[in-house]
């Protein structure tokens, strides 16, 4: 039974044939985010990404380095931890579809549905792409190519697994209809039922002869097979609560897996109907998103455009990309990554809008009020009802994965505390005694956004919340963010610390411009 205390969340594994770029890092910090703020909210959670190590491609991969297949992975998983470090990314655990005891929970999981029958042996004889490891029928080829990849199919005839998929086609249109938060965004579950009502579904083949591919999991009931990738890689999100989560709390099923929009069938249906058949309960939500194009074009080796994500890092900062990903787009449509795009969110919302607010802000306290938190006179009624509320906004939003919804949110606060601050001119009130009151309250009421905007920044920008929190006197350990949004808080006499810009602006350069 599942906890209702307790969040889980994961990233697609990705494939170690590849080296990291902006895709994987997006997947990645959205799922941060997530993880970051329901721990802000108290739950205990358990936050999963890892790579996917087996199957054709990667086997292709090592071959071409001339290493063996395991050599290959223990080498390309380290550019993916190395990133979530950069990332500054808080996942739980880092699966490996090659560690023991994921491949002893994928082989117990095949027996079951060996005994239980849904699994048989047939004579396949069709096409296959191997690039892509798929069966297709004749009907979906197109112009005698794979409809996926454009790639010449083989017509091959031999004796394989089937997990009989199509018995659960009826259960899944219904699973998906009756629950409306299953698959999101909604365009995405019209999809997935449009092609489930449009045609049968087919069984799927969960083995490769081992004559054509060694790299995989051996089926525990014929040992001249490997397991198909897919199956070992979904069965990932469960076997992981079995050896890498914490024991003794019932992760199972997963709150959201976060995947990119190319593998929503293969988690729609592959792993729904796995798990139907395994009588286990389905995840409580499966998120597509939306691709990355560059500078309007797709990303791809071939142009030569792929976007590497530590190179973004290095030259705009962490927190930047983290924003700039989550802000650019809404999650579940596609985006258009570029330099300018980017700076441009840097100099306007970062170094404009944030930036100058806690500059200001602290720089007045600290002329006015010898860099103490002063006392208010009267509390700021507008300000505080928009810096509460925002919490519970958020937390719908963030249900709903509206990461840009949050983003505004939060802004809502920066745009209402610089508009107060310009309306109320403390700059002014300072010059006259009588007012040093309303002067008090201005500034503290002003801080006292920036720290509501600091706490609910945190899951976006780990570094620099607190980084703005510290300069303003607070040191945040383990906050519950339901606490911290209460106004009044702050508390005067705090003395802030050094000033800092927060987000230098960015100037534009030939260089900079020029394409990552
Ligand atoms: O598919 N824009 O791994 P993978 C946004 N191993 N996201 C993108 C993207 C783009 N242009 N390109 C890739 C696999 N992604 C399997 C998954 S899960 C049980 C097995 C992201 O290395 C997106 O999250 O090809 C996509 O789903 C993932 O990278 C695919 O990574």
């Amino acid at each position: 039974m599942k906890d209702r205390n307790c969040f889980y969340v994961t990233t697609p594994i990705y494939y170690v044939n590849d080296i990291p770029h902006i895709g994987h890092a997006y997947t990645t910090v959205a799922a941060d985010v997530l993880a970051r703020f329901w721990r802000l909210m108290g739950k205990e959670v358990f936050f999963l990404t890892g790579t996917d190590e087996h199957g054709q491609k990667v086997e292709q991969a090592a071959q071409r380095k001339g290493l063996s297949p395991k050599e290959h992975a223990d080498i390309m998983v380290k550019n993916f931890q190395h990133l979530w470090k950069e990332l500054n990314i808080s996942n739980n655990a880092f699966i490996r579809t090659t560690d023991e005891e994921h491949k002893t929970i994928v082989q117990e999981l095949l027996s079951e549905l060996w005994k239980k029958g849904e699994i048989v042996k047939r004579t396949y004889t069709g096409w296959y792409c191997i690039p892509d490891e798929r069966f297709w029928t004749e009907k979906e080829l197109v112009d005698g190519k794979c409809p996926d990849c454009g790639r010449a199919v083989e017509y091959i005839s031999e004796d394989n697994y089937f997990f009989l998929m199509s018995r659960y086609q009826e259960r899944l249109i219904r699973h998906i209809e009756d629950n409306p938060y299953y698959i999101l965004p909604e365009t995405r579950k019209n999809e997935v039922l449009g092609f489930l009502k449009n045609q049968p579904l087919g069984d799927l083949c969960i083995s490769r002869p081992k004559s054509r591919l060694s790299w995989g999991i051996e089926l525990p009931f014929d040992r001249d097979y490997v397991t198909y990738v897919w199956f070992d890689a979904l069965v990932n999100y469960y076997s992981a609560t079995k050896y890498l989560a914490p024991q003794g709390i019932g992760w199972w099923p997963a709150d959201h897996h976060l995947i990119g929009k190319d593998i929503l069938m293969t988690h729609a249906v592959y792993w729904s109907t796995m798990l139907m058949a395994l009588e286990l309960p389905l995840p409580g939500n499966i998120f597509a998103h939306g691709w990355w194009t560059v500078e309007g074009k797709k990303m791809s080796k071939s142009l030569g455009n792929v976007v590497d994500p530590f190179q973004v890092i290095k030259e705009f900062g962490v927190d930047q990309f983290r924003y700039f990903l989550l802000r650019e787009v809404p999650f579940g449509l596609d985006g258009d990554f570029s330099k300018d795009a980017m700076i441009q969110r840097i100099n306007t919302d970062l170094a404009n809008d944030l930036g100058n607010l806690l500059q200001r802000t602290l720089s007045m306290i600290t002329k006015y009020f010898n860099g103490l938190i002063p006392e208010p006179e009267d509390i700021e009624k507008d300000l505080k009802t928009i810096a509460e509320g925002a919490l519970e906004k958020i937390e719908r939003n963030l249900t709903y994965l509206s990461f840009q919804k949050v983003l505004e949110e939060i802004w809502q606060i920066v745009g209402a505390a610089n508009k107060y601050i310009d309306s109320s001119q403390p700059w002014a009130l300072a010059k006259d005694p009588s007012k040093l009151g309303r002067l008090r309250t201005v500034l503290y009421s002003a801080a006292e956004a920036l720290r509501f905007t600091g706490y609910y920044l945190m899951p976006f920008m780990p570094g620099a919340s607190r980084r703005l929190l510290e300069q303003m006197g607070i040191t945040p350990s383990n906050p519950n963010i339901k606490e911290e949004a209460r106004w009044g808080r702050l508390k005067p006499g705090t003395v802030i610390k050094k000033i800092e810009p927060l987000f230098p602006r960015i100037i534009p350069t030939p260089a900079r411009l020029r394409r990552l």
